[in-house]
């Protein structure tokens, strides 16, 4: 996009955002352009908790549709766009209403945690969410020695990692982060011997053994800013560099292989924010049902952490 032309999509942004009373939020995998236009930037949890406490009247919601949806069911009064109705997460789509009743029947009794990255219907059916940042503390929180976690059964790998109870995994998995693997990350260690690898825990589990470091995208920032280190492997999707590199110009930061892209994440762009705008699209919307049930399993997560 020429520069200028950049700047006219920015300037009609932010002409509309106060028009509309709207805020802008972007997931951390988004591309460079629209975290650079958004009022807050975060992992799922955080801009879960933005969209909470926001009190604008539209959110734009830069990420997937399971993050916008949650976004309408903690905020129902408000209107909610997302600039790409295809962008969806296939890992959350690869568990709905049906398979989720046939596993608890398969399961009788067990609690079940929804990872965020689920449907709404499916947060309506589940005992409590959790994401990324907080899914080892919400399964401590539970007066349960036995959970179901779903559907991400990497992440389910982790928890059981870090805690004494037992986890039953759901068959998900996200195409992205599986994609990174552990020759990948040893190819780039042996490049960069004094990197520290961070890893997300959607990836495989030899992925994640190879990790300094195990964290949810905001996690990673964190941990990339206070470390004394100059150089980090990141095992997750590249957009999480652009807002590193940003933070820390003296720092290098490495993709572990060529493959680490959601295209789902890269369907959102400037152009398509300001149509989302002008236009007032594609406003997520979710029955009435569902937000009540799905909110109750995203409260129950929130006020635990
Ligand atoms: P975070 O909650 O860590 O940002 O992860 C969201 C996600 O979709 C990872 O693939
Ligand atoms: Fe879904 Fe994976 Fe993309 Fe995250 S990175 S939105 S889990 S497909």
């Amino acid at each position: 996009m020429a520069a200028t032309t950049e700047q006219q999509i920015t300037d009609s942004i932010n002409s509309l955002r106060r028009e509309r009373k709207a805020v802008i939020l972007a997931h951390n995998y988004q591309n460079g352009e629209v975290q650079d236009i958004a009022d807050f930037t975060g992992d799922s949890l955080e801009l879960s908790r933005k969209a909470a406490a926001t009190d604008a009247d539209v959110i734009v919601f830069c990420g997937v549709h399971f993050m916008a949806e949650t976004a309408k069911i903690l905020s129902p009064q408000k209107t909610v766009l997302l600039p790409d109705p295809h962008a969806g997460c296939p890992m959350a789509n690869m568990v709905d209403l049906a398979r989720l009743r046939e596993f608890k029947a398969q399961h009788p009794g067990l609690p079940v945690v929804a990872y965020v990255n689920t449907t709404a219907e499916v947060k309506a059916e589940s005992d409590i969410c959790c994401t990324s940042a907080n899914a080892v503390k919400v399964v401590e929180a539970i007066d349960a020695d036995e959970i179901i976690c779903l559907p991400d059964k990497s992440l389910a790998g982790y928890i059981a990692s870090q805690t004494k109870k037992r986890i039953v995994p759901y068959p998900g998995y996200c195409p992205t982060h599986h994609r990174i693997l552990s020759q990948d990350v040893m190819r780039a260690k042996k490049e960069h011997p004094t990197a520290k690898v961070l890893a997300h825990p959607e990836c495989t589990s030899d992925v994640v053994e190879l990790a300094d470091v195990v964290a949810s995208t905001s996690g990673m920032i964190r941990w990339v800013a206070g470390s004394a280190g100059q150089e980090f492997i990141l095992c997750t999707e590249r957009g999480i560099i652009h807002k590193m590199q940003k933070d820390n110009p003296g720092k290098k930061f490495y993709n572990p292989c060529g493959l680490n892209i959601c295209p789902n994440m890269k369907k959102i762009t400037l152009e398509k924010v300001l149509w989302s705008l002008e236009d007032m699209v594609h406003e997520v919307t979710v029955p009435d049902d569902i937000i009540s049930r799905a909110q109750r399993a995203i409260e129950g997560m929130l006020a635990i952490v």
